[in-house]
């Protein structure tokens, strides 16, 4: 089973993502993660962010993993055998991250690991990102396309920078998250957009407890009508046969 989690950043995709893996027993891959660590090898080699030829070079040759953590119940992410996880949280990385992910042959390669990634995943994978639903996963099981307003957003994004020491102001969030959504949607490959057959869910006026409940709702109506069509099935076959 694949579930896409698409939408932009700061409207709880990543959170969800590992709250619904966590349910239904699936694994759990942060697209965006995959960007940020290709931006930040590029940054720790020094290469210009205008270098796209070196940028493609750096993230075909980049090594990225990601590994459970029990103690924490999360995952840590590596890049070239090193614990990246907290440093690519960094504003400087988001940019990066943001920059590199509007090369279109940066994209053919991560969107190539994510495949893999996703269809090796035992009993399924719940992917986040902007493109999910849209490009890596167009046949879905579940598309969702999580939004909220740019200031809810940017008070949730500055409040966990707070709480890991990073003293940006909301005001400087706000900025920064109004201007990755503009880069975002608007590039020429694989913009942010709602992929067809995504529902939305605008999360600006709801807490975390009550998107996930209403996530898992459709998610569930629509298995048990799966299981209530093949069952039905598995009858008429078997009354044919009988
Ligand atoms: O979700 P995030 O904020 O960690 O993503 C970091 C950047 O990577 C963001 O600017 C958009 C980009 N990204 C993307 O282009 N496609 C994805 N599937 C995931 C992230």
């Amino acid at each position: 089973m694949i579930i896409a989690i698409d939408g932009p950043s700061g409207a709880g995709k990543s959170t969800l993502g590992k709250m619904l893996a966590k349910e239904l027993g699936l694994f759990y891959l942060d697209t965006g993660a995959m960007y940020r660590a290709a931006g930040l090898a590029v940054l720790k080699a020094g290469a210009n962010l205008d270098d796209k030829e070196k940028i493609v070079e750096i993230t075909k040759n980049s090594v990225i993993k990601f590994e459970a953590s029990p103690l924490e119940q999360s995952q840590r992410i590596f890049l070239n055998g090193s614990d990246v996880t907290d440093e690519i949280r960094s504003s400087e990385v988001s940019h990066a991250a943001s920059v590199i992910s509007t090369i279109p042959e940066v994209r053919r390669i991560l969107v190539e690991r994510q495949r893999e990634i996703g269809k090796s995943a035992e009993k399924g994978c719940v992917l986040d990102g902007r493109d999910i639903g849209s490009v890596v996963f167009p046949d879905a099981d579940f598309k969702f396309f999580l939004t909220a307003k740019p200031e809810t957003r940017a008070q949730r994004r500055y409040e966990e920078n707070l709480k890991r020491g990073d003293k940006t102001t909301y005001e400087q969030t706000l900025h920064e998250i109004k201007e990755r959504d503009l880069r975002d949607s608007s590039r020429l490959d694989s913009p942010l957009k709602v992929a067809e057959g995504s529902i939305t869910l605008d999360t600006s006026e709801m807490n975390l407890e009550e998107v996930f409940q209403e996530m898992l709702r459709i998610i569930r109506s629509k298995l048990n009508q799966t299981d209530f069509a093949s069952a039905k099935e598995d009858n008429s076959k078997a009354s044919v046969n009988s």
